[in-house]
């Protein structure tokens, strides 16, 4: 069998599950619509809903909408207008063609006689996207199951998530070069994008590419032209996207000083042993406490903080060095839905005190997530820490000398399979 018809096979079945438990005869699905700036025409990029680049991997195609009806060809309604002014989409063409009834409307009013009848219908959509009669009803018990259900990726996604890492890691070797010839934030970022073979607006995640002290900043969202007299580290969080489908890196590159280095491989260790764990039936809650009690290890056998780490978990003090999530779920979103909760929605909860940890799951064959492990240097949680009476167990020499170098963050892709893990991004820096 095809690929695509596999998952296609898959994607309706779940569509077939949810319509019969939740109530409704069919499921229509809006691609969303352009969008202008306030009192302006131009358009901001064009994101796709993830639920309509699940059925097909059309990614710029607004207005469009796909309308399935159990036991019967699912319909793509194809947007394709007479447009001088921009580039419109081209003829439908790829393995997802044959299995669609295409009809090609050219205003984008014409699609609502091309779909079933609104009354007994899941639409799913933003509500900029509502036609005359035919408004997003956005069923939240049918949203939850679907979002539930796309989290196990089907042979066909696995294959164009294994080719966005690709992407990614061509990106990445571009920027470190681009950091190593001692460029900005600017001219990595854009040696980035070249290797990668994207711009700026096409990425699926707004690039990090921090430099020095920058790389504290958790999602430091700048690029400097200027170029520091002292290239210490960078701290690279760069994606890539192929069919749609998201690749999440980062990589953290020092200059030799080392105490740095050694923090680096220290995390990286760390960070591949909880990669190895990403087998089926790991509460990914488990895999968090865990990387936790990790980080403490780095902390204390590198001199930093002088405490058992069971301790320092305890009293906060490795969430002031490691203040976000160990991962989430990835595939056609970089934070791919449903990490909180189960089949009917119900919140499965996070830790006490780890409000940023993204996913809650337990690890089942063909989930994909990160796994991404940081140890950061943050003025504003150390000033605070200061206060404190745990204060006494720091080594703010060693603090100190590490701040200019920002922190260190290492993330890599993992699929969950029947066996050992896959870990599509190491693989993809192997091959390449
Ligand atoms: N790049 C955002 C994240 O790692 O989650
Ligand atoms: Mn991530
Ligand atoms: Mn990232």
């Amino acid at each position: 069998m095809n690929t695509f018809s596999e998952h296609l096979a898959y994607v309706t079945r779940t569509a077939d599950s949810a319509l019969e438990k939740c109530g409704f005869d069919h499921l229509v699905i809006a691609s969303g619509i352009e969008k202008l700036r306030f009192l302006d025409d131009m358009p901001y990029p064009f994101k796709v809903n993830p639920q309509f680049k699940y059925w097909a991997p059309l990614i710029y195609n607004p207005n469009s909408w796909v309308a399935y009806t159990p036991g019967k060809k699912p319909v793509m309604v194809y947007f394709q207008p007479d447009d001088y002014w921009h580039v419109p989409p081209s003829a439908p063409q790829g393995d997802w063609v044959e299995h669609f009834d295409i009809r090609i409307i050219r205003d984008a009013d014409e699609a609502r006689e091309n779909l079933p009848d609104p009354a007994h219908s899941a639409i799913i959509g933003e509500s900029d996207a509502a036609l005359d009669g035919v408004v997003p009803n956005n069923p939240a018990d049918l949203l939850a199951y679907l979002h539930y259900h796309r989290a196990f990726k089907t042979p066909y996604e696995l294959a164009l998530m294994r080719k966005a890492q690709a992407k990614a890691v061509r990106g990445h070797r571009a920027a470190e070069a681009a950091f190593r010839a001692h460029g900005s934030e600017a001219q990595i970022n854009a040696a980035f994008l070249a290797g990668a073979g994207h711009t700026d607006s096409d990425v699926p995640y707004n690039n990090i590419v921090a430099l020095n002290e920058n790389g504290a900043t958790l999602h430091y969202q700048y690029k400097s032209f200027n170029k520091p007299t002292h290239h210490r580290s960078l701290l690279i969080d760069a994606g890539a996207e192929y069919h749609g489908y998201a690749a999440d890196i980062t990589r953290t590159h020092g200059n030799g000083f080392e105490r740095f280095e050694q923090l680096i491989a220290a995390v990286d260790d760390e960070q591949q042993a909880l990669c190895a764990q990403v087998k089926s039936g790991m509460d990914y809650r488990d895999l968090h406490l865990q990387c936790h009690l990790r980080l403490g290890g780095v902390l204390k056998s590198l001199g930093i903080v002088d405490m058992d780490p069971g301790s320092m978990l305890e009293k906060g003090l490795t969430s002031v060095f490691f203040p976000h999530g160990l991962g989430h779920p990835i595939g056609l979103q970089v934070h791919d839905v449903a990490g909180f909760s189960d089949e009917a929605g119900q919140l499965i909860p996070r830790p006490n005190g780890h409000p940023f940890l993204r996913m809650t799951r337990t690890l089942e064959p063909g989930m994909v997530v990160t796994i991404e492990p940081g140890l950061y240097f943050i003025p504003s949680l150390l000033a605070e820490l200061k206060t404190r009476p745990e204060a006494k167990a720091v080594n703010w020499g060693a603090v100190e000398q590490l701040t200019p170098y920002g922190g260190v963050r290492i993330e890599d892709e993992v699929h969950c399979t029947e066996d050992e893990p896959e870990n599509i991004s190491r693989d993809a820096f192997a091959a390449l």
